[in-house]
Parts: C-alpha cells; structure tokens; sequence
C-alpha cells in the first residue's frame, strides 16, 4: 500500500493524504454456470485483489492510473459524461460504477483521484474486472458517506458490467468479492440472493488453483450464447412447468419434461444447469458433514457436466483436470467461465509440492504450455484499509 500511495502523489500531487482501499479477487469451488440460471453458487473471496488509493477532487473530473497498465497514463473522464470507450480500457470499470452509482440517485458531488494496483494473475478468469468494480463501490461509498448497503453496491457493480461494459456476466462473481468473509465460502441462492457463510477449515488438504495461461479468446460470445441456449430451454419447460428459471427444476423434473425442449443442444445445456444447482447444494451438506471426499466426487462430476453437457472447457482445462484426477486430487474441476482460465483442486497437504510438479509436467506435455499454480487462501470481501 505504501508503493501504491507513493505513486498516488507521484501522479497527483500532495494535497492531502489519499484513503487506502482493497477488493478481492474470487474463485467458485462448485456451482458453475448456475447463477444467470436462477442455481446456487459456492464460491469464496481470496487473498489477491485490486487495491485502490483515492481521493476526491473539486472538481467532476475522474483521474484514474493503474500500475499494472503504466503504459496507458492517466486516464480522464467526466462524472456528467461518462461512456464506454475501447481505448479507455480497465478504466471503463470505475467508469460503469459511478455511472450506475449516479443513475440510481445516489450522490456523487465531485471527481475522484485514483490509483490502482491488482495482484490477480490477469485474464485467469479469478474476476480481476469485478474486483476494481467492489473496490470502486467502496470508495464511492467511504469518501462521498453515502448510505447504501453491501447487497446494493454488489448489484449496482453488476450492472456496470452488464450494462456499461456490455458482458452480460451473471451475480456470482460481485457478490463473492462483495460480501466474502475470511476463511468461508458462501452458498448464494441467485434467485432470492439468500446466502450463507460455510467455513473452510481443512485441516489435511488445500486448495490449489492452477492456472491454465490460455487466453480465453471468443469467451464472451460463447458464454452470451450459452445463455441464450438456457432462455430457450425455459421457456420450452414453461409449457407445462410452473417455474421461474431452471433453478427451480428437480432432477426428476427435468428427466420428466426434458422431451419438451426441442433443440438438443439447448437440452444438454439445460440438464447441466439443472443437475450442477442441486449438485452444489449436495456438496456443500457434504462439507458440512466432514465428508471432504463426497465433496471432491462432486467435483469432479461438476466438470464432467461442464465438459461433456455445457462444453465450456477445452484443451487446456481438460488436460490440467485430468493430470490432477491421475495425480490423487480429492476433487479437481474446471473454475470461472471456462474456455481456458483456471482449475480448482483439493489436495492432500502433504502432497502439494509433488502435485505441483507432476501435474505441471503432464499439462507441459499434453499442451505445450506453463502451469502456474496457487495456493488458495479465503480473505475478506471489500473493505477500507487502515490508515497507517
Ligand atoms: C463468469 C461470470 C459469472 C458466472 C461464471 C460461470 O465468471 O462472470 O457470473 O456465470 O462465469 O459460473
């Protein structure tokens, strides 16, 4: 935070201190593709995150630099006029924030300064664009004391997403990053926005995320069409079913309606969508049970589903779950969006660094590409830091 606040008066000058701020980044241990379907979700926040130093202006000028992207400057833009703009960058992300902020009547007087800097491995698909949303909310939320909740500032940073940036991404990933707590995953239902904390104290495994390092090119449009396959699907069950969203569907249900959506494609995707909502509910009373190994079974299926239902995986993901089912993970699935990106393993402790090393020379082989891998820690949702 220090280098972060010497580089904020490096580029804006000294005239009083900026306030320290952090957003972290998320990764989803089951619950995949189930939030835009009405399902339930179970991810946690992490470690790594974007963090911000602001400090407002007198004028209605937003003044934004990343460290990440020094290349690009400063970049500037008017609180009265704000709009998506290709060369903006990141910074169309605090931009669709205070938009959303604005348009929903809550004040924001003057222009803001601001400096960022993120430490989640870019483009691996742990939500890095909805971590400098949350990190935005708080700001706003801290320097202007505007009384607006955390639900709220989870769903305003949502639709700076769907409808500033124009990625028609579902709740989970803001919701994670906003409402996280330290150690515990979340079980969201993504219809009601019922949520629940469930503590993740293994005392034998750990959590590893690999990171595939393959760029998740066209990703967008096939989650948007994926999407779309899913509306079909509904509106076909909506015949004879009295449901809002594939949420609501039960495994028998949907064995006995199935016939009902006509396209074949959109019934792979909507029997995915189906059976992973209630296979996240069953694995998080595994959790709670103590039953790590029921959990990691579930995960498992959970990518077979993704891979040979919604078929969001690929190459890459296939390969570095499979090195990881070969090499003794408890449970090992594809995380995120899909399409490259990362995986989420549980692995017995005192096998880490050999999953490391020997998962990291299968996915070499099959793919030709570096792995990276992470240790997982759960840290706290968004929030002001200390002053120091
Ligand atoms: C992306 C989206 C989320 C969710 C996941 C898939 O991360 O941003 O809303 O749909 O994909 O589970």
């Amino acid at each position: 935070m220090k280098e972060i606040i010497r580089t904020f008066k490096e580029q804006f000058g000294g005239n009083g201190e900026p306030q320290p701020f952090f957003a972290p980044g998320r990764v989803n241990l089951i619950g995949e593709h189930t939030d835009y379907n009405g399902g339930h979700v179970f991810p946690c926040a992490l470690s790594v995150g974007t963090y911000a130093a602001a400090r407002k202006r007198e004028d209605q000028k937003l003044r934004m630099y990343s460290m990440n992207f020094p290349e690009l400057g400063i970049i500037e833009a008017d609180i009265d006029d704000l709009k998506y703009e290709d060369q903006d960058d990141w910074a169309n992300y605090p931009k669709g924030v205070v938009e959303m902020f604005t348009k929903e009547g809550y004040d924001v007087p003057s222009g803001v300064d601001l400096v960022f800097y993120g430490n989640i491995p870019n483009g691996a698909g742990l939500s890095s664009s909805a971590s400098i949303e949350l990190v935005t909310s708080v700001v706003l939320k801290e320097l202007f004391s505007l009384s607006i909740d955390r639900v709220e500032m989870v769903r305003l940073s949502q639709r700076a997403e769907n409808e500033f940036v124009g990625v028609n991404c579902g709740i989970m990933d803001q919701f994670a990053i906003g409402m996280g707590k330290k150690d515990h995953a979340l079980l969201l239902d993504c219809q009601t926005l019922d949520y629940r904390y469930t503590p993740i104290n293994l005392d034998s495994e750990t959590l590893i995320i690999a990171n595939t390092n393959k760029r998740r090119g066209l990703a967008d449009s096939k989650y948007n069409e994926r999407r779309v396959q899913c509306e079909e699907a509904l509106k076909d069950l909506q015949q004879t079913l009295d449901i809002q969203s594939l949420g609501d569907v039960s495994k028998q249900e949907f064995e006995e309606n199935k016939h009902l959506i006509q396209d074949p494609e959109a019934r792979k995707r909507a029997k995915h969508a189906i059976f992973e909502n209630c296979r996240t509910i069953e694995a998080v009373e595994k959790l709670n049970q103590g039953d790590i190994e029921g959990f990691g079974k579930l995960m498992n299926e959970s990518h077979r589903s993704l891979r040979d239902d919604y078929e969001v995986t690929g190459k890459e993901l296939d390969a570095l779950v499979e090195a990881a089912w070969e090499e003794g993970a408890v449970g090992s699935r594809m995380t995120g969006a899909g399409f490259g990106g990362c995986t989420i393993s549980i692995v017995k402790r005192e096998d880490t660094d050999r999953f490391k090393e020997k998962v990291g020379e299968k996915y070499y082989q099959e793919t030709g590409l570096e792995a990276d891998f992470y240790v997982v820690e759960i840290g706290d949702g968004a929030k002001k830091l200390e002053e120091e």
